[in-house]
């Protein structure tokens, strides 16, 4: 049965067409709790252009909201901003349907399509500063690697001053709003910071850059239509001043201790260190990995100032859930923390020199370790105590030369 669904209309000439997925609770491992959504657009002038389309179990919602608008055989040009499969997964079917006239995408997003479906597709490449003529309207490109992919580029309608940002401002959240300014504002903050350090920590400096670019281009924005979630439209200065906060990664007097336990002694240093830490005045954020997702350490650790770890020692290697998280941290590379590692052992003890090569890996300060054999005897509790009154003063040293 054919589906009947609407597009929605983002200003004068642009439409959404995209499709929302209540149902997705893992992205490539990233734990989309409130869904998300793939958004293309349609942009209506004298020409007709599709803007990105959706992953490809979702073609049927897209050409639903097409329909609701034109025939898609109507549509003239199909621009490819992305070519991760949530933004391109169903081109070549697409464009089969549509049958346009021309295809559009970065240099590199002409090169990665090709790997993606090795098809005789011809997509001609568009450079920074090249325009595409609508007829009444006027599309301009930018392209910006690494944001998220090689291949990445913004596409902006000058005539209605709207921003197709693929990734970059987005965030994964399934609504029935299609604008920011519609949903709860902390939901949205949460969703934005979580997306930003899942997705784009690794590659903050270019952020920082393209946030100047932006700034120097002269450009005014009216919309930052993303691929992901609702659609910017009123105070813009927010996004743009969250990603200038987030890409400097500027350590607070926050630590997020992060650990798993076999027989609760490693858990009971973790508590103790907690408390010496809260005494003192800190920030702390404790996650225990029964329980707590590395997609939300990520998002706590963008704003933290110090990670303390603690893993049992099990067959001599650290504890499995600890070497996810670490593995999952490295490569993001969040930058500017100090850090500690402590665990318990039974007669190996190698975990806690293995947390340290990883937080050194990710170019963690560490300044502290502690290991203990078996329970934590009172003794061993007072050295967990004097550990975190240590890394309180140190958190606030390390805070105070930024
Ligand atoms: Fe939403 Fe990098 O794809």
């Amino acid at each position: 049965m054919e589906k009947i669904l609407k597009a929605i209309q983002i200003s004068e000439h642009v439409y959404w067409v995209g499709a929302i997925d209540w149902g997705i609770r893992d992205f490539h491992g990233y734990a989309t709790s409130r869904g998300s959504t793939y958004n293309a657009f349609l942009v209506r002038g004298e020409k007709t252009v599709l803007i990105d389309v959706v992953k490809r179990p979702f073609k049927e919602e897209l050409l639903s909201r097409i329909r609701s608008i034109l025939p898609p055989d109507q549509i003239d040009y199909i621009i490819s901003n992305h070519s991760e499969p949530d933004h391109s997964g169903c081109l070549d079917e697409i464009i089969d349907i549509v049958k346009p006239e021309k295809v559009f995408a970065s240099p590199v997003g002409v090169r990665t399509l090709q790997k993606h479906f090795h098809w005789a597709q011809e997509v001609i490449p568009v450079k920074t500063g090249e325009k595409l003529d609508l007829g009444n309207l006027t599309l301009s490109f930018m392209e910006t690697r690494m944001l998220h992919w090689p291949d990445s580029m913004f596409t902006y309608l000058e005539e209605d001053k709207v921003l197709f940002s693929q990734d970059a401002f987005g965030m994964h959240l399934a609504t029935g709003e299609r604008f920011i300014d519609e949903c709860p504002p902390e939901v949205v903050h949460e969703e934005a910071e979580k997306y930003f350090a899942n997705i784009l920590l690794l590659y903050a400096p270019r952020v920082s850059d393209l946030i100047l670019g932006v700034a120097e281009s002269g450009l005014e924005f009216e919309f930052i239509a993303p691929d992901h979630g609702p659609i910017w439209r009123k105070d813009l200065d927010t996004p743009i001043r969250w990603y200038t906060e987030w890409a400097a990664q500027k350590p607070q007097l926050k630590a997020v201790i992060v650990y798993d336990t076999m027989w609760q002694a490693t858990e009971n240093m973790a508590l103790t260190i907690s408390e010496a830490l809260i005494e003192e005045g800190i920030n702390v954020r404790v996650m225990p990995l029964k329980g707590s997702h590395r997609t939300d350490i990520v998002r706590e650790l963008l704003t933290a100032g110090a990670i303390l770890v603690g893993s049992p020692t099990l067959n001599n290697n650290i504890f499995p859930s600890v070497a996810d998280v670490m593995t999952y941290v490295k490569g993001l590379k969040p930058v500017n923390m100090i850090g500690a590692a402590f665990g318990s052992y039974g007669w190996s003890g190698e975990a806690v020199k293995q947390v340290v090569e990883y937080l050194t890996a990710f170019e963690v300060k560490v300044v502290d370790t502690l290991k203990v054999q078996y329970q934590p005897s009172t003794v061993d509790l007072e050295k967990c105590t004097e550990l975190g009154r240590n890394m309180a003063a140190q958190l606030k040293a390390h805070v105070a030369e930024f």
